[in-house]
């Protein structure tokens, strides 16, 4: 058979051991997406930058004046781009090189190693998977994955050793930021704390993790780590090691390349925000790209509402003055509709009223 591997590191391995270089790909990769084939618009604009300190840590010097300002940025960039990069977050340099080094230590294990987490469900605990799959012509991905449930329990593979530590500490430390910064965006919606929690279920809130592996592509220009998509969740907070700008998300009809700014995390809008805010904050359409030399390591945590204590629905407080624009859903709902459609496709336009 062409390929008789059973992820992306370990076609590379493979081809790369039989020949002196491989210079092609199977061509189940080449990613049949007319956007990819397109000349496309690459756009180089700076993507809002917000100084969460400003709004974490609420000390006296923090003075409700900047709180408020923090807020307006944070609610403009969710309407304008729907994402933004943090700064001053909380979570340390080292957290974040360990978490990177981590999933990277995960990827480098033997393949039956890690195929004992392979499963195709979305909501197993412990998943490891590639978008490679021998049984459909679907169109494949450059990625391989290791996806956790983390909360409100907690899983983590037993190997490699120190990871479960490091995941349940970043994945608490995320969390915190997205609390924050959904009782921020409530707040600059007109919506108050107490409502937040009511409305949200953020106590029990369902929280994944993906680290997410691109390694070097012999054709980059043929194929996607991951197709342009929207994510299902409220917020996503996104890592990335020190490669290439990889992560490209659209705006104003442009793709935008996001840069890599020492100890930034890049937040985005996802499908839930916009349902919650009655469509003012757009659910950010965001892709992968690849390199020819280059591995991309990333680490994105899905934050969403509780799995099933709370009906997403756009909140009352701004349907007083507008007609709801989506019909509510639990988030386990909504993640068996959104796995059931292409990853492709835009599965909250079904939720449209
Ligand atoms: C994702 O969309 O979940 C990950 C994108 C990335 O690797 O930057
Ligand atoms: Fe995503």
């Amino acid at each position: 058979s062409l390929i008789s591997s059973s992820s992306v590191k370990e076609l590379v391995i493979n081809s790369t051991h039989n020949s002196t270089e491989a210079t092609s790909m199977p061509s189940v990769y080449v990613a049949r997406n007319p956007a990819m084939a397109a000349a496309e618009i690459i756009s180089h604009e700076e993507i809002p930058t917000i100084d969460l300190s400003l709004l974490i840590r609420r000390s006296e010097k923090t003075s409700a004046d900047e709180r408020a300002k923090v807020i307006q940025q944070i609610g403009e960039a969710c309407e304008d781009w729907g994402c933004f990069m943090v700064v001053n977050h909380g979570v340390s340099e080292d957290l974040q090189r360990k978490m990177i080094e981590a999933y990277l230590d995960f990827f480098d294990m033997k393949e039956e190693e890690k195929q004992r987490y392979n499963s195709k469900s979305f909501i197993d605990s412990v998943v490891y998977n590639s978008s490679f799959d021998q049984t459909t012509n679907e169109v494949l991905y450059w990625r391989d994955t290791l996806r956790t449930t983390v909360h409100p329990t907690f899983n983590s593979p037993d190997l490699p050793q120190n990871f479960r530590l490091i995941s349940e500490e970043f994945s608490r430390r995320t969390r915190e930021i997205v609390k924050q910064l959904l009782i921020a965006i409530c707040e600059g919606l007109g919506i108050e704390e107490n409502r937040t929690e009511e409305c949200l279920g953020l106590a029990s809130c369902y929280q994944i993790i993906s680290g997410n592996l691109y390694p070097p592509c012999p054709q980059p220009e043929l194929a996607l780590g991951l197709p342009p998509h929207s994510d299902a969740g409220l917020l996503n907070v996104l890592l990335q090691n020190n490669s290439f700008p990889g992560l490209q998300v659209m705006h104003n009809g442009n793709w935008v390349p996001v840069q890599l700014i020492p100890n930034s995390l890049f937040i985005n809008v996802s499908d839930l925000l916009e349902i919650f805010s009655n469509g003012k904050y757009k659910s950010l359409l965001h892709r992968a790209t690849v390199d020819k030399k280059m591995t991309r390591l990333s680490v994105a945590t899905l934050i969403g509402s509780s799995w099933e204590g709370v009906v997403v629905a756009p909140a009352a407080e701004l349907v007083e003055t507008e007609p709801a624009a989506f019909r509510g859903i639990t988030y386990k709902d909504y993640i068996r509709h959104y796995q059931t459609g292409k990853l492709n496709k835009r599965p909250l336009a079904a939720m449209r009223l």
